[in-house]
Parts: structure tokens; sequence; C-alpha cells
């Protein structure tokens, strides 16, 4: 793996030197989700593994530092890191981890003050925080100034998958992206439009496309702010492909398959059958695939199976597969086929504004800091 990227070379741990009884700052995503005060998956606490073990296997000591959920600048007891730190004891003993660090109004604020705390008594810093490398936040952006400092393992990995896929990705290039909001993903979807062969939309977000094609969409959820926009993409002459066919319920709330005409009150919550083979044989017959956001509600289990189909897909293509993060990793966990594809990425949306800008606050950081020209 190459420490470089566009715009400049990003230090990785071997450039740290000798880190035999040093005390190392890693900035971590342990940004993880949480049921009943206990930790629902602990992907992104395994995830940054493999750092701290390169770092302590050298003799270093090692203090992670991490954001839980969005406490708004004061402690709040339900998003304490007391169950990440026990899960860490038993994960990485030994390994130190300071609370919640959007308990301070300084983390997001980006306050030179909350920095100097961070670095007393720290000798070198490692971010590992792929999924927050998109936030200009004190533990992000502020270490890296004066500290010798690297990417870790994980960060460079995501860096890598990611940047090659929007560089140098084999053709035919698909994006499927889903979710209920085109206005979250509009940046990406400019911006993959330029590079993919094909992009397929499914999620509510299909719903302002058809608004856009001048189709009734009933109750289901959809942006008519954002019809103009789609009816601008959809000119742009690239492939893009939306669903045919939909499921929902009907105004009763009574289940229901529709083409891409829904009648007053009905609601679709999921791609049809139709669309999820049409969506799968592209799949099938691309050669690199990124994947971002659910084809429906698949929670509800009467409308998982659009994006069944399509995770599916994901694991039996040969293309090489990418799924960015959030709703869709949780999807593939669900389906049991997270380890079929060829890259789940930790961040979703630093993983969006990778693909979409090619660069990251959290990597710009890196590239300035005082070992970084060695
Ligand atoms: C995430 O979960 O995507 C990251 O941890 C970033 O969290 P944030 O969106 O609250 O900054």
């Amino acid at each position: 793996m190459s420490g470089s990227v566009e715009m400049g070379r990003i230090p990785v741990l071997d450039d740290l030197g000798d880190v035999s009884g040093k005390r190392v700052l890693v900035r971590t995503d342990f940004n993880v989700p949480l049921d009943n005060g206990e930790i629902a998956d602990d992907f992104r606490i395994r995830a940054a593994l493999p750092t701290i073990s390169w770092l302590t296997d050298r003799g270093a000591s090692v203090v992670c530092a991490s954001h839980l959920g969005r406490p708004k600048g004061k402690p709040e007891p339900k998003y304490s890191m007391a169950p990440v730190r026990e899960r860490l004891a038993e994960l990485a003993p030994g390994v130190d981890l300071m609370e919640n660090l959007r308990f301070h109004p300084g983390e997001e604020g980006n306050d030179p003050a909350f920095v100097a705390n961070l670095v007393d008594g720290v000798d070198a810093y490692v971010d590992d925080a792929f999924g927050a490398a998109h936030r200009s936040h004190a533990s992000i952006v502020g270490p890296p100034k004066t500290l010798p400092s690297a990417m870790g393992l994980l960060l460079q990995k995501e860096v890598d998958v990611l940047l090659g896929m929007r560089n140098n990705p084999k053709h035919p290039f698909v994006a499927v992206l889903g979710g209920s909001k085109i206005s979250d993903k509009l940046g990406v979807v400019e911006a993959l439009l330029g590079i993919v062969d094909s992009l397929v939309i499914g999620g509510a977000m299909c719903f302002t496309f058809f608004m856009a094609q001048g189709k009734p969409v009933g109750a289901s959820l959809c942006e008519p702010d954002q019809v103009e926009t789609c009816k601008r993409l959809l000119a742009s002459g690239k492939a893009i492909h939306l669903p045919d066919d939909i499921t929902g319920v009907d105004a009763n709330g009574a289940y229901a398959t529709f083409g891409t005409r829904l009648p007053d009150g009905a609601k679709g919550f999921d791609i049809g059958p139709g669309s999820a083979a049409a969506f799968s044989d592209i799949i099938m017959d691309a050669r690199t695939v990124f994947w971002n956001g659910p084809m429906g509600m698949f929670e509800d289990d009467r409308f998982a199976s659009g994006t069944r189909t399509v995770a599916q897909a994901m694991a039996d293509t040969k293309a090489f597969t990418v799924v960015g993060g959030g709703d869709s990793a949780a999807a593939l966990a669900q389906f049991r086929l997270d380890d079929e594809v060829d890259h789940v990425s930790t961040g979703g949306g630093a993983s969006l504004e990778l693909l979409e800008l090619g660069d990251l606050p959290g990597l710009q950081a890196l590239r300035g800091a005082p070992n970084a020209a060695q």
C-alpha cells in the first residue's frame, strides 16, 4: 500500500520512527451503535485493532480518543464511553480510552486550547478515524500541527480503496445509491455521474426522480424541492437506472405492488422484484460496484427483499465491490453477507465526501504534520 494520495504524501506508521516507550494518541472512530447502553455492533472497534497492535507490539503506550453520538459539547451519560472502554479492554488490554471528545465544546469548535490539552504529554499522533475524517474537529486537525503524525492502517486502507476506485476504476463501474433523501447525496451523485458508467437509484430517493418524470408518487416520501435537480440529472444524458416496479402499502395500509405510478394515498417502501432482478443483472455485469444506501425499508421484512437482492448480487458478482458504511453496511450484516464483498467502509458520510471531493480535512491535516515530508 502506498502512503501517497492526490495532492501530497500522507505519512504512514513507519514515518513515526521508533515508537518504543512513546505515548501515542490514536484518534479512532468508536461511534458505535448502542442498544439500551449495550454495543449493538463492535465493527468499528475491531477495525482499529490492527493499528493499536502495530503500536503496542513496538512498545508504544496507546491512548485512544473518539466521539460517540452527538452530545453537543456537554456530558450526557447515555453517550459515555464506558461500554466502549469495557469492550476495548477485552480486545486490547492495557490501552487507554479518553471520555467522549464531544463532551467538550472545544472538539467540534476546533479550539486550540482543547487541542493543547489533547496533545499534552503525548509524543505522536495517529489518525485511524476514517468515519470522522470529513470533520474539521480539534482531535482530527489539531494534533498534526505539532506532533509527528501518521494515518493508521484502517485509514490508509480506506483511502487506498476509495481513492483507487474513484481515480482508477475497472469499467463498467456502477454506483448503486439508495436511502431516503437525494438532497443528502447530491454532491456525490454529481461527482459519480462524471466517473461511473451507470448509476442505479433505489430507496425512497427514487420517488423524487419519479416526480421529476411527472409521475404520481402517492403519499411516498419525496423531496419536491429537489425535483428540478432530478430533472437536470435525468437530462444529463448519463445512464441512470430507476426502478420500474415498487412494493409498499395502498391507501388502506395493505401490502401492495405498483408500477412506477403510485395511486393516491399509496406509499412505496421498497423496489419491486422486477427492479431488484434488473439491478442485480447490472451489478453482475459490472467490474467495479460501489453501493451506498438501502433499496427500501429493510428493517421490515415485508420490504427487505430489494435490499437483500442487491446485497446478494454484491456478494455474487466478480466485480470489485465496495460498500459505503452506514445503513448499507448494516443491511449486509443483517443478511450475513458482510464477508462476501471486497470492502465495507467504516465511514458513511466520510466515504461519500472522499468520493465526491477526492480529499478530506483529516488527510489534509496529516499532510501538514512536522514529519510529513520524510
Ligand atoms: C459516523 O458515524 O459517520 C462518524 O462517526 C461521524 O459521526 P458524525 O456524523 O456525528 O460526525
